[in-house]
C-alpha cells in the first residue's frame, strides 16, 4: 500500500513553461512511484480570469496531453479535470464559510494580481481562489502537496482552514497537508530570463524570459543566448551569487537543477557567459525535445486523453464525495433519508 497521499493542480490556461516543470511537475512524476497521487487540471481556477470558451476546452486537453507526455502514467496517479468532480465547488463553499475576508485580503497573488485593474475589475473568484485550492486540497486527504514556491501562502493557508475546520467541527475531518517545494535554487522559483528578479509566468513578465514547453528549440536556444546577465566584473563574472549577480545566479540554478547538482559546482566549470549559456540551452533542450515528442504522439489519439480523464474523475470522485459527506455532516448539514 502508499506511504502517502498526494495532490496537486496545474492551470489550464496560459502556456506551460520551464517553472512548471522544474517546480511541480518534475516532482508529481517522481512522486507517482511512492505516493497514492491525485492530479488535477484545474480549469474551475481558469475562470477567475477573462477566457474564451473554445480556447478554455483546447487548453483543458493540452495541459492534460502535456501531463501525460512529462511522464504522468495513468497507471501509477489519478489524472482529472477539477470540473469533472463536482464536490470541488461544493467543497470551496464549506472552506468560504471557514476562512475570513481578512485572511483572504492578505494573499499575495490576490494583491499582485489585482494591482493592475483594481478591486472594481477583480473578479470574485479571484479572491476566494484559495478556498477552491483548499477544497482541492482536502477532498484527498492530501499529506504532501508538491507545489513551486509561489503557491507556500495557499498552502499555510489551506493548513490553517482545515486546522480551523476541524477545531470547530471535530478532529478528524480533515487531513492537515504539508506544502512540499523543493529546495531554494533547486526549481523553487524559475526567473523570468529577462527580468531575473521575476518568476516565470504564464501570464506576466517578458514573453522573450519565459521558456516554454512547447517552445522550438531554436526559440529555447536564442532565449537563453539573450537572457540578461550581470556586468562582466573581472576575469570570473561566473560566480553564484543571487544578491549581487540575479541574472547569471539565475541561470546556475538552472543548469544545477536540471544536472541535480549545486550551483556553485555549476559555477566552478565557467569562466566566461557565452559556454554556460550554450550548455545551458542545450541542457534544457534535452530535457523539453523528448515531452515534445511524446506530446506529438500523443496528441494524434485526443479520445485516449478523454478517456484517461474520465477514469480518473471517476476515481477521484469516489474519494471526494466521500470527504465531502463527511464534511456535511460534521457541520450539521443532513442527509437525504436514505
Ligand atoms: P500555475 O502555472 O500557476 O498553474 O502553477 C502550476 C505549478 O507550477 C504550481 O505548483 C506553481 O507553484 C509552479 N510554478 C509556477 N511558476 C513557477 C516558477 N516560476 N518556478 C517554479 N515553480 C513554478
Ligand atoms: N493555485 C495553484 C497555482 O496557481 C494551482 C492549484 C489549484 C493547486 N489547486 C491546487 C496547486 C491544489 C496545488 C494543489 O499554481
Amino acid at each position: 500500500m502508499h506511504q502517502y497521499r498526494v495532490l496537486s493542480g496545474i492551470q489550464p490556461t496560459g502556456e506551460p513553461h520551464l517553472g512548471n516543470l522544474l517546480g511541480a511537475v518534475r516532482w508529481w512524476v517522481t512522486d507517482q512511484r511512492e505516493g497514492d497521487c491525485f492530479y488535477c487540471v484545474v480549469d474551475l481556477h481558469g475562470l477567475t480570469v477573462a477566457g474564451d470558451p473554445a480556447e478554455r476546452r483546447a487548453a483543458s486537453i493540452t495541459m492534460a496531453t502535456l501531463l501525460l507526455a512529462a511522464g504522468l502514467d495513468p497507471e501509477s496517479c489519478t489524472l482529472f479535470l477539477q470540473s469533472h468532480v463536482a464536490e470541488h465547488a461544493q467543497m470551496a463553499w464549506l472552506l468560504e464559510c471557514t476562512a475570513s475576508f481578512g485572511e483572504l485580503r492578505r494573499m499575495t497573488q490576490f494583491k499582485d494580481k489585482t494591482a493592475k485593474g483594481g478591486e472594481e475589475a477583480a473578479r470574485v473568484g479571484l479572491f476566494t481562489y484559495p478556498c477552491l485550492m483548499a477544497a482541492d486540497i482536502v477532498l484527498y486527504d492530501a499529506d504532501r502537496v508538491p507545489v513551486g514556491d509561489d503557491q507556500r501562502q495557499h498552502l499555510e493557508l489551506t493548513r490553517n482552514l482545515a486546522q480551523r475546520f476541524n477545531a470547530r467541527y471535530g478532529p478528524d475531518v480533515f487531513v492537515v497537508p504539508d506544502a512540499q517545494i523543493p529546495p531554494p535554487g533547486r526549481g523553487a522559483r524559475v526567473m523570468n530570463l529577462q527580468e531575473p528578479d521575476r518568476k516565470m509566468s504564464k501570464s506576466a513578465g517578458s514573453p522573450q524570459g519565459v521558456i516554454g514547453l512547447m517552445d522550438d528549440p531554436k526559440d529555447i536556444e536564442r532565449k537563453v543566448r539573450r537572457a540578461v546577465t550581470d556586468a562582466d566584473d573581472g576575469p570570473d563574472p561566473v560566480r553564484y551569487d543571487p544578491a549581487a549577480k540575479p541574472g547569471v545566479s539565475s541561470l546556475l540554478e538552472l543548469l544545477a537543477t536540471l544536472e541535480g547538482v549545486g550551483p556553485d559546482d555549476v559555477a566552478d566549470r565557467y569562466t566566461r557567459y557565452g559556454p554556460l549559456k550554450a550548455d545551458l540551452a542545450a541542457a534544457v533542450v534535452a530535457t523539453i525535445e523528448p515531452i515534445q515528442a511524446r506530446f506529438r504522439e500523443l496528441e494524434k489519439d485526443p479520445d485516449h486523453v478523454r478517456r484517461v480523464l474520465r477514469d480518473g474523475a471517476d476515481k477521484a470522485g469516489a474519494v471526494a464525495a466521500a470527504t465531502l459527506r463527511r464534511a456535511y455532516d460534521a457541520v450539521g448539514l443532513l442527509p437525504p433519508a436514505g
